[in-house]
């Protein structure tokens, strides 16, 4: 049995962003590069070890938020990639959205609610196909709120690194109206297939 590895997904186009400058964006794609790299070799090391040590059983604990770290990171700039998309990506994410949201800028200015509650994690909204609706949750960290088996389909990272240009706490809602401004709407309307 061999897991396959995880390689980082090329991000060069991102540059020119409103509001975010390049340099903000390159050190984040360092950080996301950090977590495909430890979630490769974590993965590695979890076949390597033997599986009744305390050193396999906490690996085998730590992955999730190692491999979250990754795969919301590609998830959030995936969005942001040749933005803004089109007023029909934005029906359509309307459409998915009622009724628990009376429009798009409803739920818009829900997540933007959850964005500067205090802490560090991340903002997601998901479909829950089981119940047909969209709901919205805060993520602690990496792993901790996450709904199971719902497909998101946006994400905010709300860490400290995504928003530094903006220290102190209290600027976090002007990168959080600058992430909006660069966010490709077809991209969020295409998860909700
Ligand atoms: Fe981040």
């Amino acid at each position: 049995m061999a897991y396959k590895e995880f390689t980082p997904k090329d991000y060069s186009q991102l540059k020119g962003l409103i509001g975010i400058t390049d340099e903000q964006i390159q050190a984040h794609l360092d950080l996301y590069r950090g977590y495909v790299r430890r979630c490769n070799s974590m993965l590695k090391t979890l076949q390597e070890l033997d599986p009744t040590s305390q050193a396999w059983q906490e690996e085998r604990r730590r992955l999730g938020w190692e491999f979250n770290g990754m795969r919301l990171h590609e998830v959030y700039f995936d969005q942001i990639v040749k933005g803004p998309g089109s007023n029909d990506s934005k029906q359509k994410i309307a459409s998915a959205l009622s009724p628990v949201f009376k429009s798009f800028d409803d739920w818009v200015k829900e997540l933007k609610s959850a964005a500067v509650i205090p802490g560090i994690g991340w903002v997601a909204s998901y479909l829950d196909k089981v119940s047909g609706q969209v709901i919205n949750v805060w993520v602690n960290e990496h792993d901790q709120g996450h709904l199971a088996g719902l497909q998101l389909i946006f994400i905010l990272d709300v860490f400290e690194h995504a928003y530094g240009k903006y220290l102190p706490f209290t600027e976090r809602k002007k990168y959080v109206d600058d992430y909006f401004e660069n966010v490709n709407w077809d991209v969020v309307a295409n998860r909700l297939a």
